[in-house]
């Protein structure tokens, strides 16, 4: 296995991704696997912050593919079906994935993915994918109250050591497909929450309402419009989604503003 040739654990980091990224830039290997109990400045997409109490799983893993700077949205984006994968295998439990980074139970979120590439003019040095799930850690314990944890819905705890040993095993398997470009993305469309459903995209002080295609090579969201425009969604740092169903809300809900 690749993934895993070498763990970094701690007890509490500010991020994993931190401890990652430090590594990478004095040139760790690929292949490095950090794990914390806690993380005291977790962070997810947006500049958001990610609860890290203890009984979450934060794992980040530093990758070498040698691929150009904007595989990141592709790498966000598709990683979250492998760990979707490996939820399914432990705990029996089929998340949905919301693009672009959004692991949800019960259209409750239970994990993310962020993806920090460090690139080299146009091709990325590394990346660290950085994967946070709400495992068995208390519902006080996370900030938002929409989100959720896979121990609350299965009602009892998980093994967090073997949900990681599936995660590492899933991720590799996702890992060696992406590096061949032959990532079968059917495992992310069976799970998306997304593709197929109308949705409203918020970016800035810009909405978009449209039906969500599919995704493009790059990871990007190809929406159309009531009125036929396709809008493309690329933008991790920028945009978010709300889903509303199709068979609500063609030619009513969108319409409002
Ligand atoms: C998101 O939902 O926006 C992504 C959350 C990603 C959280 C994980 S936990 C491990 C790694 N370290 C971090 O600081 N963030 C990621």
């Amino acid at each position: 296995m690749l993934l895993g040739r070498r763990f970094v654990r701690r007890e509490e980091v500010t991020s994993t991704n931190d401890v990652a990224k430090a590594l990478g830039k004095e040139g760790e290997p690929e292949g490095l696997v950090v794990v914390a109990r806690r993380q005291s400045a977790g962070r997810g997409r947006m500049g958001r912050t990610w609860s890290s109490p203890s009984g979450g799983l934060y794992v980040s893993v530093l990758l070498r593919p040698r691929l150009e700077a904007d595989a990141v949205l592709r790498m966000t984006v598709l990683s979250c079906a492998p760990v979707a994968k490996a939820i399914e295998e432990v705990t029996g439990i089929r998340p949905e994935l919301k693009w672009p980074n959004d692991i949800l139970v019960g259209g409750r979120k239970v994990g993310g993915i962020l993806v920090e590439g460090v690139s080299v003019g146009k091709e990325l040095d590394f990346v660290v994918l950085g994967i946070g799930l709400n495992v068995n850690s208390s519902q006080e314990g996370l900030d938002a109250p929409e989100a959720t944890t896979l121990s609350a819905v299965l009602g009892r705890e998980v093994e967090t050591e073997i949900l990681l040993t599936s995660l590492l095993r899933h991720l590799e398997a996702f890992y060696t497909s992406l590096k061949a470009d032959e990532v079968d993305e059917d495992d992310y469309k069976e799970m998306s929450c997304i593709l197929g459903n109308w949705v409203e995209a918020r970016m800035g002080n810009q909405t978009l309402r449209g039906k969500a295609l599919y995704l493009d090579h790059e990871g990007g969201l190809v929406l159309r419009s009531e009125e036929g425009l396709i809008f493309r969604l690329a933008s991790v740092n920028e945009t978010s989604i709300k889903i509303t169903k199709e068979e609500e809300n063609e030619g009513s809900l969108l319409r409002k503003t």
